[in-house]
């Protein structure tokens, strides 16, 4: 109940501080156009380093545009935004860098716009953290989105100001961030990357931009590492498969500079890139192989600076790494099913010393899905183990008396995933408590079957979608039928 006003609050506390901005920065104007001295110097020196930093990031984001936009962009010649009333001649240069505003973004794929997002219910704040805040809301037609903007609250509005006292400049510095995690979004589609469903400029405060995105949830570390093993893999597969395509994209071989698990959310426990303001899109320009070196707290690696000059092959390496000191050390190996434990180490020791790719890696992950998926991890359990068992089919169970095991996908009793009986039977015989197992027709991301494990139950009850496996032994000791 307090959610949707907090974040109603938080918008009207924004759009309060943008208007409170504009007229701080007016007063400067006037201020620098009728003083003399230092404070015009000092006032104007600034100046010059927010617009020369505006510069930087107007012309970053340049290539990820449209070829025939960016020929628009640079051959327009107006003045926007914080260039308006902008009176000192010596500055002219500088002005004429048109704003890089919402007719500039390709708009074919993404398709919510201003239009939608008038009358919409702020319900929770998603998330935030320097540069951007993520939150809920609720469009017209009932569906749920995350809308990303700039956190005027955030670590890097609030150094902007400190350097350069200009709230305007400073938000229209800190959008550019935005800008390009837009753009970026536009041409960098996959599975594994946050979908941008819309965009919007202009309606609040000068250079306000809002990013509409599939809504997800931030990755909970903490949460992950007390989930079945599947659901961890699925985590580090998707990773995995991101930075394949990030090593191969459209913009070239893309490196995630800050690579933290918080730069990702999940949608249904699917891991998706969030955060992609700090990615470059360049191999890093080298001289010698001294300079192709990649530094982290535990390892530098070092690798050979090609005739073209490019740390070749240095983003992907660097992306990889990062997975696996953040993600697979603490992901991977913990509880994998044993007869892939082999194959999981060799990745652990791959990724870990380097000695592989992006692409060796994904194959090796695509192995280990693909033996998980079949079963043939599971050969060596014997047939005969099922012959333990009494069938009832069409059959589930009521009055349970559950056990609780680990990790189980119900807090409140047993539910693993399995291949098939086999595999079920085996895990019931390995728990001193079970006495019997059901299998119904619901499965994981892999295919696999859910089966609830119990010591005991009261009824059997007609369910055409669920069978019932008990153990021979002790199935029918108070049990009624
Ligand atoms: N689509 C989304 N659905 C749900 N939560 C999201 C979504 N996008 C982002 N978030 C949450 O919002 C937080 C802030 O988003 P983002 O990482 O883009 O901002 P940032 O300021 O660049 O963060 P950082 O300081 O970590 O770089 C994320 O850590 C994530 O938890
Ligand atoms: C500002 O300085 C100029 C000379 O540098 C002087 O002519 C002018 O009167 C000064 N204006 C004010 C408002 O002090
Ligand atoms: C760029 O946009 C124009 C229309 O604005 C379109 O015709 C063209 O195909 C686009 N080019 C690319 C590379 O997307
Ligand atoms: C602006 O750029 C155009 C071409 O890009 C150039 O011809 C013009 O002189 C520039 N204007 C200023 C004031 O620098
Ligand atoms: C990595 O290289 C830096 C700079 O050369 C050096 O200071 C650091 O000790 C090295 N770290 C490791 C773990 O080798
Ligand atoms: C990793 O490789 C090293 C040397 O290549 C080897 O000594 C070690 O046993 C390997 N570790 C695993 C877990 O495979
Ligand atoms: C990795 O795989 C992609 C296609 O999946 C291919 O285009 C690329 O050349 C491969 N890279 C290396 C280094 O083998």
């Amino acid at each position: 109940m307090g959610l949707p006003l907090c974040a109603a609050a938080l918008l009207a506390f924004f759009v309060f501080f943008l208007t409170l901005f504009m007229h701080c920065w007016h007063f400067k104007v006037h201020e620098v156009i009728f003083a003399n001295g230092t404070i015009e110097d000092d006032f104007l020196m600034k100046r010059n380093a927010l617009l020369l930093e505006l510069d930087k990031r107007r012309n970053e984001i340049l290539p990820f545009l449209n070829s025939s936009v960016v020929e628009r962009l640079m051959d327009e010649s107006e003045n926007f935004g914080l260039h308006e009333s902008f009176e000192i001649k010596h500055l002219d240069s500088l002005e004429n860098e048109s704003k890089v505003s919402i007719g500039y973004f390709r708009k074919d794929q993404d398709h919510i716009g201003c239009d939608q997002l008038v009358n919409v219910k702020a319900v929770d704040v998603l998330g935030s953290g320097y540069t951007k805040i993520v939150l809920k809301v609720v469009l017209s037609e009932g569906q749920t989105v995350a809308l990303k903007t700039v956190y005027d609250q955030g670590t890097d509005i609030g150094r902007c100001l400190e350097d350069f006292k200009d709230p305007l400049g400073c938000h229209e510095l800190v959008s550019f961030k935005l800008k390009k995690e837009i753009a970026l979004l536009q041409r960098l589609q996959h599975p594994n990357i946050i979908k941008l469903r819309g965009h919007c400029e202009g309606d609040v405060g000068a250079g306000g931009i809002t990013a509409v995105l599939e809504q997800g949830c931030p990755l909970q570390m903490i949460q992950l590492l007390q989930s079945p093993w599947e659901e961890r893999f699925r985590v580090c597969l998707g990773l995995t498969r991101l930075l394949h395509y990030l090593s191969n994209s459209p913009l070239g071989s893309v490196a995630l500079l800050d690579f933290q698990p918080r730069q990702f959310v999940t949608v249904s426990g699917e891991l998706k890139l969030t955060d992609l303001d700090d990615a470059s899109l360049t191999e890093p320009v080298c001289r010698t192989d001294r300079d192709c070196v990649l530094q982290f707290p535990l390892r530098n690696f070092s690798l050979p600076c090609s005739a073209q000059g490019l740390c070749e092959g240095l983003n992907g390496m660097r992306n990889l790494y990062n997975a696996y000191r953040y993600f697979f050390t603490y992901l991977l190996p913990h509880q994998a099913p044993p007869a892939l434990r082999h194959l999981v180490d060799h990745i652990m020791n791959a990724t870990g010393e380097l000695k592989g790719g992006v692409n060796d890696t994904l194959e090796a992950f695509e192995d280990v899905l693909h033996l998980y998926k079949s079963g043939l991890h599971l050969d060596r359990l014997p047939p005969s183990l099922i012959r333990d068992y009494a069938v009832m089919r069409g059959m589930s169970t009521s009055g349970n008396m559950e056990y609780r095991c680990w990790p189980s996908y119900s807090h409140r009793g047993c539910l693993l995933s399995v291949h098939g009986v086999k595999e079920a039977a085996f895990i019931c015989n390995s728990h001193p408590q079970c006495t019997s197992f059901s299998l119904g027709k619901q499965r994981t991301w892999t295919g696999r079957l859910l089966a609830s494990f119990r010591s005991g139950f009261s009824h059997l009850i007609p369910d055409g979608n669920s069978e019932v496996y008990m153990k021979k032994n002790k199935a029918l000791s108070g049990t009624r039928v």
